[in-house]
């Protein structure tokens, strides 16, 4: 048989599948994406392969639950849902059954290797209660309330006046990129990449955090799982990439556990005080193995860097497309900070209920993770009866979340009353830095850009 018949009575084989299926199969519910036979979803999954966020959101719209199940030819059956109730079941209440899963972890292993980012089980809980506790010590939060004000002071605010001075126009995302990432270095491994301040020469370690960072999503999006096995057995293209990137991020920091234990030990012998706070040392002086210190500290990297520059970023974004919000805003900013002689210092902060609100809301639009599956490890129903298979994934989605109007009962930006910050619930596994590290970074980054430059602008 020549191609063409193979092709000729695959096709025919294929229509009358389809024919006999429209009489048998129930027809698929109203509100998910269009479906074929076999195939599944992929014809419309492949239309809207450059707007997925879009594509969801409206799809969780038209569900009567908000949520929907999308199976695809090469992909596994996967629920995304935006409703509430089926959120807490999968983050809290039926937990156990909810694990980041294989398929997740295989993808970002080489990278994360065992840390808290990309473990389950016992593993992950032992974690969890380390970075808890860690992030409830006043010193990691003092060092990071004064890694921001350095940052802010010494290298942001400068860079904005310079630029506002000669009329200049900067990319801002790109600044809070190198904001974020010289914080988070800070607080995470006692270390001063100077990425913001360009005078400085780039660190190799940088450039690799980035590819690897992308040559990790792209596995993610391979239509099938064996094509970067195959490519990584290989030591090929990107996966080549990878394994140099993940090789000079483990190198650079194998290298400050190294001499962060030396200093520890001349410290040591000579006074008590070993006088730094950052996460790195304090897993050290918690007696933590090498390679767990460095999965652990590469880990809150990765969870810390895009997140807080991302919602960096989306504010300034959205405050600049609503004037009168920006004009509120510098008027809070402007009482709060009349009296403190332009100080945007801790307590300030606390009183810009304004900047929160808004801060909650370009988060509820723009949320820096858009979203998060976990993979079922047994049969289960969630709340609102959507079935559950072993094995399925289980994708809960806060951008759609953010745009529901059955949830919030409006679709666009509001920071009056009412508007802003949902309440939270306390989750089983959730973002530990996010509340507290972010919202930190998130309000002195901007109150110290605004509180300064805006002054220097306007
Ligand atoms: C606006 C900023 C941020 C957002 C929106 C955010 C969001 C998230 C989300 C959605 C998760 C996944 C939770 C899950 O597995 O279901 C997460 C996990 C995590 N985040 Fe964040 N994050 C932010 C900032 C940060 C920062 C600044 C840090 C660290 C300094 C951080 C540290 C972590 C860690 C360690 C985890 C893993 C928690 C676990 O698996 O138990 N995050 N974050
Ligand atoms: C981290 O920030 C603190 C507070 O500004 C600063 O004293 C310390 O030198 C910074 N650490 C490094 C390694 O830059």
């Amino acid at each position: 048989m020549d191609l063409f018949s193979a092709i000729l009575s695959l096709l025919s084989l294929y229509l009358l599948f389809l024919i006999i299926s429209h009489f048998i199969l129930p027809p698929p519910p109203p509100h998910g994406p269009k479906t074929h036979p076999v195939i599944g979803s992929l014809i419309p999954f492949y239309e809207n392969r450059h707007r997925l966020l879009d594509w969801y959101t409206s799809l969780l719209a038209t569900s009567p639950t908000q949520t929907f199940v999308i199976g695809r030819l090469g992909a596994r059956r996967t629920v995304v849902t935006a409703n509430p109730k089926n959120i807490e079941h999968i983050l809290k209440t039926n937990f156990p059954n909810y694990p980041k899963g294989k398929p997740f972890t295989d993808i970002l292993g080489d990278l994360l290797g065992r840390g808290i980012f990309n473990s389950d089980g016992d593993l992950w809980l032992a974690q969890r209660k380390l970075a808890s506790h860690e992030f409830t010590a006043r010193s990691l939060r003092d060092l990071l309330v004064s890694a921001l004000d350095s940052e802010a002071d010494g290298r942001l605010v400068p860079v904005l006046t310079s630029a506002c001075s000669e009329r200049r126009a900067v990319d801002l995302q790109d600044l809070f990129r190198r904001f974020a990432f010289d914080v988070i270095c800070n607080i995470s491994l006692g270390t001063d990449p100077g990425f913001l301040d360009v005078s400085l020469p780039e660190l190799p370690f940088v450039n690799a955090f980035d590819a690897a960072s992308m040559v990790s999503a792209r596995r993610g999006a391979e239509p099938v799982s064996a094509v970067w096995r195959v490519k990584r057995a290989l030591g090929v293209g990107s996966e080549r990439q990878l394994e140099e990137a993940v090789g000079s991020i483990h190198e650079y920091v194998n290298d400050i556990i190294k001499r962060r234990k030396e200093e520890i030990n001349v410290k040591a012998a000579g006074e008590k005080e070993v006088g730094r706070n950052d996460l790195l040392s304090r897993l050290i002086a918690g007696g933590n193995s090498d390679e767990a210190i460095r999965d652990m500290v590469i880990s809150f990297v990765m969870a810390g860097r895009d997140t807080s520059s991302a919602a960096l970023t989306w504010f300034f974004w959205s405050v600049s497309c609503y004037p009168d919000v920006e004009a509120e805003l510098l008027t809070e900013i402007m009482q709060v900070t009349r009296s403190k002689e332009r100080r945007v210092d801790y307590e300030s902060l606390r009183e810009m209920k304004y900047l929160e609100a808004c801060l909650c809301e370009t988060m509820r639009l723009f949320p820096p993770v858009v979203w998060d599956s976990k993979h079922a490890d047994n049969d289960d129903v969630l709340p609102d009866g959507t079935r559950v298979r072993k094995g399925d994934r289980v994708t809960y989605f806060p951008y759609g979340m953010g745009r529901m109007e059955s949830i919030w009962g409006r679709t666009g930006w509001s920071s009056g009353p009412g508007g802003g910050c949902p309440s939270k619930k306390e989750k089983g596994r959730s973002c530990c830095g996010c509340r507290r590290t972010s919202i930190q970074c998130s309000k002195r980054g901007l109150g110290f850009a605004w509180g300064r430059t805006w002054h220097l602008c306007k």
